[in-house]
């Protein structure tokens, strides 16, 4: 039966650390810290959006947590450069092995992209990086107002995809994403980008795991 790849995009496709750099002219030495508090308030702030019930576009989250890890470095952020750092959030990089792997990809297996971000927002950040012409479509959690990993988001990717019958399988570079898709009953591969990252231990496993995203096609084969 032909399984169905559903592409994670924020950690993923496209890289939010690439906000670093630009973060150089606001926070000198403390770039990379900054952007990774930024990174980790924006997932938080989304998982308690999502709990709470106050489902807000997921860029009302980047919003919230670029401030937030600001203020944290007491670092002066004017409204124009807010803005303008928010725009360079719709041109984050992608990761080098993203759009060879969808190539490869395309034609053999059912491609979307499915996110906690707006429809707005994906066509950017992917078409930007010439990545929304791989896909077959998009799904976004905005259709239905919560966010990864609430279980309801992963069994909407189903009816959104069509794969009811079929196999759907997650590919994702964040672990609690692959986590929350495993619970809700999907397939799952996490990319293990980095040697030292850790999968949390809470006895739910990825389907699969590789180390790029250049693995994808021979992984998928095997499974
Ligand atoms: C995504 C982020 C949250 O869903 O990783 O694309």
């Amino acid at each position: 039966m032909k399984i169905t790849l559903a592409f994670d995009v924020y950690g993923t496709l496209v890289d939010p650390m690439g906000m670093s750099r630009l973060l150089e002219q606001d926070a000198g030495e403390q770039a990379a810290v900054v952007a990774g508090l930024w990174r980790e308030k924006q997932l938080e702030f989304s998982f308690r959006k999502g709990l709470m019930r106050v489902y807000e576009d997921f860029g009302v989250c980047t919003r919230q947590a670029l401030r937030y890890a600001m203020a944290t470095h007491q670092l002066d952020l004017p409204t124009d450069r807010e803005d303008q750092l928010m725009a360079a959030y719709l041109s984050l990089p992608a990761f080098e092995d993203a759009l060879p792997a969808l190539q490869a990809l395309k034609g053999q297996y059912p491609l979307f992209a499915f996110s906690n971000g707006s429809y707005p927002a994906l066509e950017k950040v992917l078409g930007h990086n010439n990545l929304l012409d791989q896909f077959d479509s998009l799904v976004s959690v905005d259709d239905i107002k919560s966010f990864k990993p609430d279980p309801a988001v992963y069994t909407y990717a189903r009816r959104a995809t069509g794969a009811w019958d079929s196999p759907l399988c997650l590919v994702s570079s964040n672990a609690w994403d692959v986590i929350g898709a495993r619970a809700a009953g999907l397939s799952a591969i996490w990319v293990k980008r980095d040697d030292n990252r850790v999968f949390e231990d809470w006895g739910i496993h990825p389907t699969a795991i590789v180390a790029s995203l250049s693995e994808l096609e021979n992984t998928i084969t095997n499974l």
